[in-house]
């Protein structure tokens, strides 16, 4: 370890493993964000029977989804390295295609949501799966994300309504 790493008192791993378990941190920190604006968008727009209980169980899920992106983000700079939380980086950064605009049903509101929340849960778990490799602090950070996420999924995946 180097002099300066020693001085900063930064976890004992070199600068490339620090650097290259940050990156995954990154892409699940604007992914995770991403998911709670779109959370908050479902949660107000949302119209139909039942209203309540997915309007509920949307702000729930926004709630769960920056406690997340909190733990995510601190343990990149616990690290050493600078979250990036704008809106900008994460408008170009999470993948996660924009929700429909205005007021949708409860059903089409559970349509826009799941598939996007299966594919977030999926690329984590790449990212989680690849820091067992690099450092095991990190991974666990992403085993929580990924084991809420894949909770999240099996509760809205039963109240999907049959297309
Ligand atoms: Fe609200």
């Amino acid at each position: 370890m180097s002099t300066v790493q020693q001085e900063a008192h930064l976890p004992a791993l070199d600068e490339h493993r620090r650097g290259e378990a940050a990156h995954e941190l990154q892409a699940t920190l604007v992914e995770l964000v991403d998911l709670s604006l779109i959370g908050k968008q479902l949660h107000w727009n949302i119209a139909g029977r039942p209203f309540k209980p997915l309007h509920e169980q949307l702000d729930e899920l926004v709630d769960s989804w920056r406690d997340l992106s909190d733990t995510v983000a601190e343990r990149a700079v616990a690290l050493g390295i600078a979250a990036d939380g704008r809106a900008g980086t994460v408008d170009s950064g999470s993948g996660i295609d924009p929700v429909l605009p205005g007021a949708l049903s409860t059903d089409a509101a559970l349509h826009e949501l799941v598939p996007r929340l299966a594919d977030v849960a999926e690329r984590i778990r790449s990212r989680m799966d690849r820091l067992g490799e690099i450092d095991l602090a990190s991974q666990d950070v992403l085993v929580e994300v990924v084991r809420e996420l894949e909770k999240q999924l099996w509760m809205l995946r039963v109240s999907l309504p049959t297309a």
